[in-house]
């Protein structure tokens, strides 16, 4: 007789903080075994020791959950209120066995965490409450003794993505959903304050403006990964607080060959070498953005033209620029190019001919010359 009963999937973890890595999982998860799944955020991690307190790891859940709005993902805090320090797998599959008698349990888990199951209290236990649902990595040779032992099933999916926590808590990736993004501004965490250490509270929130602008433009015009236009946007001013003096110094060091441009944009090319000593950003695409947000270049890629624009166009700027964000949404490029054009009728107005300098020419050249 075919088995009826509910499945019900246990997906525990950090969460610190929850990434569409885990989202998209989560999705083919209860697609492919048929099933809800809950989100289970521990309280203290017995590998790990998470960066973000447990309330806030809960409410960043929520708040994704909330955003997608699938009936398939729920949130579970069982874990977050069990008292005592270390929380076991074993507790949370007996509570949901009270909870949920009818239903069938499924364990997923990761790939590293067959490694090290046979360590689990109770691992016996587990393995006979439930059916154990792995999911392999690539960067993790599964122990097939353990998966065996425990007679573990392997869950054939390999879309989750190259996100991890740990590269949104270090600012290396930002695919997780808008709302947790929000909520990491909101709260300071991770690596919020060491952004505000470098700006003045003025230029943190055009920094923040610029970093949401440049992601909407991004994701409306298809790019593929519209976090790097976040990560490139949020840090292309982090060089705005330094000295002349400094700047010129850092300049002549990295490239001499700009050493002499106006001062009004020497901190692009300061924002581009804190970007890679103290965020440890190596992405090339989002340090170019940076690097020539002010001035433009000759053969900008298409993020660069993006955060030059969104720089400019941003809606704290205090002037109405809802043409040319809405024009940047529909297609990046044309609305690069108009940003462009009022841009060096603003410049040419100017009564100092020191404002000028030679990379804003090469790139008004270079894409204006046949655009009225
Ligand atoms: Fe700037
Ligand atoms: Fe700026």
């Amino acid at each position: 007789m075919k088995d009826k009963k509910e499945n019900i999937i246990l997906f525990g973890g950090s969460f610190d903080p929850i990434h569409n890595g885990h989202i998209r999982l989560a999705k083919a998860a209860s697609r492919m075994l048929g099933g809800k799944v809950f989100f289970i955020p521990a309280k203290a991690p017995r590998w790990k020791h998470p960066s973000a307190s447990p309330n806030d790891r809960e409410n960043m859940i929520k708040a994704a959950l909330n955003e997608i709005n699938d009936p398939s993902l729920c949130f579970s805090d069982i874990e977050l209120k069990r008292v005592g320090e270390t929380t076991y797998t074993i507790d949370t599959v007996k509570e949901f066995k009270n909870l949920y008698p009818d239903s069938n349990l499924i364990l997923l888990i990761g790939g590293d965490s067959v490694n090290t199951f046979d360590k689990w209290k109770d691992a016996e236990e587990i393995s006979r409450l439930t059916r154990i649902v792995y999911i392999e990595r690539d960067d993790t040779l599964v122990n097939e003794d353990n998966a065996l032992r425990f007679q573990m099933e392997k869950l054939y999916y390999t879309g989750a993505g190259p996100v991890s926590s740990s590269g949104i808590r270090d600012l290396r990736t930002m695919d997780t959903p808008l709302s947790v993004i929000d909520y990491i501004e909101k709260n300071n965490l991770y690596f919020i304050n060491n952004v505000r250490a470098l700006l003045s509270h003025e230029r943190f929130i055009h920094s923040l403006s610029v970093a949401h602008l440049s992601y909407d433009i991004a994701l409306s015009n298809q790019f593929m990964n519209p976090d790097m236009a976040y990560i490139a946007g949020l840090l292309h001013d982090i060089g705005k607080n330094v000295e002349e003096k400094e700047s010129r110094m850092l300049i002549e060091k990295n490239d001499p060959e700009y050493k002499d441009l106006p001062r009004y944009c020497l901190h692009q090319f300061v924002g581009e070498y804190f970007a890679k000593e103290k965020f440890g950003i190596e992405n090339p695409l989002v340090l170019d953005a940076i690097k020539y947000h002010c001035t433009g270049k000759e053969h900008m890629p298409p993020l660069s033209k993006i955060i030059y624009a969104a720089d400019k166009i941003e809606p704290t700027r205090g002037y109405d620029s809802s043409a040319l964000i809405k024009k940047c949404k529909i297609n990046y490029y044309h609305g690069f190019l108009e940003v462009l054009k009022h841009n060096k009728k603003f410049i040419d107005s100017k009564p100092n001919p020191g404002e000028k300098n030679k990379l804003s020419n090469q790139c008004f050249k270079s894409y204006l010359r046949s655009y009225k």
